[in-house]
């Protein structure tokens, strides 16, 4: 029953899940991402990859979409999904994406198609980041 798994168990199902939906026909390479945010509500986003290859989306920031449309701002969590023998975790261009929307640490999860692999702070990888506090000097 949904309401009885666990918040991890529910994270990686769903980027599973939506790793099915990825459009990577030119490297082949599906990626499904799940956040949560702070209020507890669940979004995911597969990579959208174009012939244009420099207009490709990658699928934590096609995550991050999604929850600020849905008027989410506060990622608590995110997991990547591939099928990979190194866990995948975010590009540089997705931490910086992801730490956009921190409020608080954020914790970071690699898998495959079958557990989580790795665990990481959003802070351990992408220390001393630049964000809006910058702006504001
Ligand atoms: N990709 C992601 O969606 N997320 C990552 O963290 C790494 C790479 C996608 C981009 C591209 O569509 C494909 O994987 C191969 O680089």
């Amino acid at each position: 029953m949904t309401e009885n798994r666990l918040p991890l168990d529910a994270l990686f199902d769903a980027a599973k899940k939506v790793r099915d939906h990825a459009h990577a026909p030119y490297s082949k390479f599906r990626v499904g991402a799940a956040l949560h945010t702070n209020t507890g509500r669940l979004f995911t986003g597969c990579n959208v990859e174009n012939a244009a290859a420099g207009s490709g989306l990658c699928a934590e920031a096609s995550a991050v979409a999604a929850m600020v449309a849905a008027g989410e701002r506060q990622i608590r969590d995110i997991l990547i999904c591939a099928d990979c023998i190194h866990p995948v975790l975010p590009c540089g261009n997705c931490l910086q994406i992801i730490r956009e929307f921190t409020h608080g640490p954020v914790q970071v999860y690699g898998a495959d198609l079958v557990s989580i692999k790795v665990h990481h702070t959003l802070d351990s990888l992408l220390p001393h980041s630049f964000g809006a506090h910058h702006l504001a000097d």
